[in-house]
């Protein structure tokens, strides 16, 4: 066929690849992962480090700028947050507006959408002065979002954090001080809680990662392509996985804790059902993130003197999928969803906000990734298709259909 045949047949050469299984959409200096020996670094560092050394807002710094702050960078970026962690009073009329039962992931996604309106310099990203005065904005704001999104639903009045405290310690007061009574952070729920931040913070080109780089490559905002993101998370299978396993792991306590029935029902092709937390698109030997998650699910449990039986039933799945070809063959193993909803819960934290955890955790490697994009001055994303449809046909009236 000569390329003019070609061209007429599909405009050209397309590749395809659905779900873009081994399409690379970027070039990228932000994360490292090789899935087939379960290594993932930020910026050259390995995520084992990370998890025991640094704190969240520091990882967040690392991944948004690209080296580990000196404590003067730290502080000034702290400070410029904290500056702009109140968002017009007029946002909470929009939350008020929301019936209490609507999932906060949906809540998330609309209220930072609507900063846009208040916020409308945050749009315009030309210098690199402008750049930073959105990112720092939407790490002030992004807090209280998501702890108005808990208040509404447990019907907390909508405060405002307080300024002494770090970053996370700042959020868990945000999340839980109820009214006329003290709220002391305890050090171990707020260093469990950073230590998912930061296995959070960023994994790549992940489903919502994509999302937010293909918006803005359109230059919409960023705030526009961080909403764009979290409906994206919310999925189940991807950053909506983490609700999904907690209900899975109580439907089969509920049921009597028979995990090889569930395991059955994974398997039959003929059955919707999918053991939730478990598989990886890219990692095919295991994920880093979730073998620290579960010794820190081990360790927080025990410290904050939680038993929780589906812990046992989360490890007794994961053991028996060791053990199954059908697991092993495919390479299935636990992702970083698989335990982190059993410490969200030890630390008070319904089910419906887990995945507005991971987004909390996500946003500074969303934001590195668009401001990436931006300065990499990537062109607009916009993938081909091959067209599958109807060849020409003349139009009928009405009458003659
Ligand atoms: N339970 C049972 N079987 C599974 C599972 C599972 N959790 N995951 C994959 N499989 C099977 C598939 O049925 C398929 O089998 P087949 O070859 O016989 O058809 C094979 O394993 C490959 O699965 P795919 O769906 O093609 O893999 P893909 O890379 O497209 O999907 C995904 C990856 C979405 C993570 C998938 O494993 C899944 O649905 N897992 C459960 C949801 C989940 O935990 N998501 C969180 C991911 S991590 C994150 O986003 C933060």
């Amino acid at each position: 066929i000569d390329i003019k045949t070609l061209r007429g047949a599909t405009g050209g050469l397309t590749t395809i690849d659905p779900g873009y299984k081994n399409t690379g959409s970027c070039t990228s200096a932000i994360t490292f992962l090789n899935g087939e020996e379960g290594i993932l670094r930020y910026r050259g560092y390995s995520i084992e480090d990370l998890a025991d050394k640094a704190d969240f807002l520091e990882v967040a710094y690392l991944l948004i700028f690209g080296e580990l702050p000196t404590t003067t960078q730290l502080e000034k970026f702290h400070s410029d947050i904290k500056a702009q962690s109140h968002v017009d009073e007029d946002v909470k009329k929009i939350l008020d507006g929301f019936p209490k039962t609507a999932h906060p992931m949906g809540v998330l996604s609309s209220l930072t959408s609507a900063l846009i309106a208040f916020n409308p310099s945050s749009v315009n990203v030309d210098s690199e002065e402008d750049m930073y005065k959105a990112i720092v904005n939407i790490m002030g704001k992004f807090p209280v979002l998501v702890a108005w999104a808990l208040r509404k639903r447990t019907g907390q009045p909508l405060d405002y954090g307080d300024d002494s405290l770090g970053y996370v310690d700042n959020i868990l007061k945000m999340m839980f001080k109820k009214p006329n009574s003290e709220y002391k952070v305890d050090p171990i729920v707020s260093n469990a809680l950073d230590k998912l931040l930061i296995l959070h913070a960023d994994h790549e080109q992940n489903c919502s990662t994509s999302t937010v780089r293909i918006v803005g490559s359109s230059h919409a905002g960023l705030f526009a392509s961080l909403s764009a993101g979290i409906s994206a998370l919310w999925g189940p299978l991807h950053g909506g996985a983490n609700q999904a396993v907690l209900e899975m792991l109580e439907a089969i306590k509920e049921d009597g804790g028979d995990t090889k029935k569930y395991m059955a029902k994974a398997k039959d092709k003929n059955d919707p059902f999918r053991l939730m937390g478990f598989g990886h698109r890219v990692y095919k030997n295991f994920d880093p993130r979730a073998k620290i998650i579960k010794v820190a699910a081990d360790e927080v449990l025990e410290a904050l003197g939680v038993e929780d039986p589906i812990l046992d039933i989360a490890k007794g799945l994961e053991q028996e999928a060791l053990n199954d070809p059908y697991f092993v063959d495919r390479k299935l193993y636990p992702n970083v969803d698989f335990y982190s909803g059993i410490i969200y819960r030890a630390m008070g934290i319904p089910v419906e906000m887990f995945t507005v955890m991971f987004a909390l955790g996500r946003l500074p490697g969303w934001i590195a990734q668009w401001k990436e994009m931006r300065e990499n001055k990537e062109p607009i994303g916009r993938p081909r298709q091959v067209y599958t449809g109807e060849n020409l046909r003349s139009f009928k009236e009405a009458s003659d259909r």
